[in-house]
């Protein structure tokens, strides 16, 4: 059912655990099925994101998608970081299975809420950065008809 990536990336999370003093943290939840992740970014003066770590209480999809999500913006701009949408992060983890697609979603709105944060602290405008919301699980049903 999930692709040895998927399996891998639940196996060995990359970039788990906090960051102290970071530059934007984001948690978003789904009430759904009561995931949570939580996104740590650490950007310097340039705005390129320098480290990320996440933690996600949640499934094993969940995770994956955390894990490849926080590889996936580790060195970039924020812009770059802005383009890591959740069919970004599905196709690094070649696809997941249609009833966990909810999950990646949690990954992008998770560095969205981040980047939220380090916005608002900075007193910056991120393009394309609209308010994230804290549970994605209004509204999920509209965007799961895409896939
Ligand atoms: Fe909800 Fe995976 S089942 S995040």
């Amino acid at each position: 059912m999930y692709s040895q990536k998927v399996m891998e990336h639940f196996e060995h999370p990359r970039n788990v655990g906090e960051i102290e003093n970071a530059s934007g943290v984001g948690t978003v939840g789904n009430a759904k099925c009561g995931d949570i992740m939580r996104i740590y970014l650490d950007i310097d003066e340039n705005q390129i994101i320098q480290d990320v770590k996440f933690k996600t209480f949640g499934c094993g999809a969940a995770v994956a998608t955390s894990s490849m999500a926080t590889e996936l913006v580790k060195g970039k701009s924020i812009q770059e970081a802005m383009q890591v949408t959740n069919k970004a992060v599905m196709e690094a983890l070649d696809g997941l299975p249609p009833v966990k697609v909810h999950c990646s979603l949690l990954a992008e709105e998770a560095i969205h809420a981040a980047l939220w944060d380090y916005a608002n602290k900075h007193d910056i405008k991120i393009e394309g950065l609209e308010k994230p919301k804290s549970d994605i699980h209004e509204g999920e049903e509209d965007e799961e008809e895409d896939y």
